[in-house]
């Protein structure tokens, strides 16, 4: 059976993976081997993904682990190509914008292996965020790209991207959001931090340039203590954020702070229970943006740009930047009721990981048997 790896290394890849997986295995035309390349590796940025996502636990672990730029990319590099001359798969397939994706993309092509990337042509046309680099790269160098929307279909083509090479799939992340939603919502989460729901606001920071910059974070904790003062906002604090907040010696502040909750990293179905009963989500994560548009819930994004641009054209997203005044009123007009009623995106529908299983069998020449209804 021809093989397709799939290359997956941080946290928001892995609810990307997922659907991919279960449509191949379930179609039963290709073999498929998962490797990860460690650059997340608490037990709460990756092993728990796997427990929530039913995934198998990675065929191949090359415990990378964090480091500069370079020497991530260096090192998962090496460690890759390794991995691609044993294994010798028809196709490499990447997911999203993350140092994993770009590596394994690169080796990929210059061992002449074709690859493929889901989520093909998000741009947030600002060169200074290290994600857009790996997207324009990992398209630039890709055979097959798997976009979510038509704006992505569109940046692809005025990159000059032969349109044969494009194949519009939908997002693939929403279809795990779809398949875990009833399960998220009975679990007892809102019980056990004594909320109530729609009583209570999400925040999640985690974007170099908001949390590396003590100024852009002192008043993004300002605003959010703001709010925090109306209704509780919880706060579960990735690996980077604490750090920079221990750095500002804001940790002693936050906690002191009525209202604001800060919380370890969750996993995806806590966390999904968590935003899903929300009055509010704060963030500068991209896979949220799309996550509250899908479940309706008013989004302001602490950027001053967005890759995604279709959660605000259609969806419920907001991009309010990170001045405290304006997240502030934005935040004071939601509450007073004042807030966006956005609709699902063309193709958010739960069948993303089906349509591109499908792409992967025609590109390789094979064809699989679906079980479910036809896309
Ligand atoms: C990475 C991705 C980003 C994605 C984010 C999701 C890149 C360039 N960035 O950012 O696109 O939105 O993941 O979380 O690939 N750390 C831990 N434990 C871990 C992982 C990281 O403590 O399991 C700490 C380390 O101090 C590390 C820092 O977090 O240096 C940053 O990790 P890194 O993977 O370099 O980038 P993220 O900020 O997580």
């Amino acid at each position: 059976m021809k093989k397709v790896l799939h290359i997956i290394g941080a946290r928001p890849n892995f609810m990307k993976v997922a659907p991919i997986f279960r449509a191949i295995s379930e179609r039963g035309a290709l073999a498929q081997r998962l490797v990860h390349t460690g650059q997340h590796y608490d037990v709460r940025m990756s092993d728990i993904f796997f427990t929530d996502l039913g995934l198998p636990a990675p065929d191949i672990h090359l415990g990378i682990g964090s480091g500069s730029h370079a020497e991530q990319t260096g090192r998962m590099m090496s460690a890759l190509e390794r991995v691609f001359l044993g294994e010798q798969p028809e196709l490499v397939s990447v997911v999203g914008d993350v140092n994993s994706t770009l590596a394994a993309a690169l080796v990929a092509v210059k061992l002449g292996i074709p690859v493929a990337h889901v989520e093909a042509g998000l741009r947030s046309f600002d060169r200074s965020m290290p994600e857009e680099i790996n997207r324009i790269v990992t398209d630039r160098v890709a055979d097959l790209l798997l976009s979510p929307s038509a704006d992505a279909d569109a940046h692809l083509l005025a990159e000059g991207v032969e349109p044969s090479r494009i194949h519009r799939v939908g997002n693939v992340m929403i279809d795990t959001l779809l398949a875990c939603r009833d399960k998220a919502l009975r679990l007892p989460t809102l019980a056990e931090l004594g909320l109530a729901p729609r009583g209570y606001a999400v925040c999640t920071l985690h974007r170099p340039s908001n949390v590396d910059s003590p100024e852009v974070l002192r008043g993004l904790l300002a605003a959010l203590g703001h709010v925090a003062s109306r209704l509780p906002v919880v706060f579960p604090v990735h690996p980077r954020t604490r750090g920079r907040l221990a750095d500002l010696r804001a940790d002693e502040l936050l906690e002191s702070t009525s209202g604001l909750r800060l919380v370890e990293p969750m996993g995806y179905l806590e966390f999904l229970s968590l935003t899903a009963q929300a009055r509010l989500i704060f963030t500068d994560s991209g896979g949220l943006q799309e996550e509250s548009t899908v479940l309706g819930v008013p989004c302001l994004t602490l950027r001053e740009r967005t890759e995604r641009p279709v959660t605000v054209e259609v969806g419920s997203n907001t991009v309010v930047g990170t001045e405290p005044a304006r997240i502030h009123e934005a935040a004071e007009r939601i509450l007073a009721g004042e807030e966006k009623q956005g609709r699902i995106p063309e193709l958010w529908d739960g069948r993303t990981g089906e349509r591109i299983a499908r792409v992967y069998e025609c590109f390789l020449g094979v064809e699989g048997a679906t079980r479910r209804a036809a896309v």
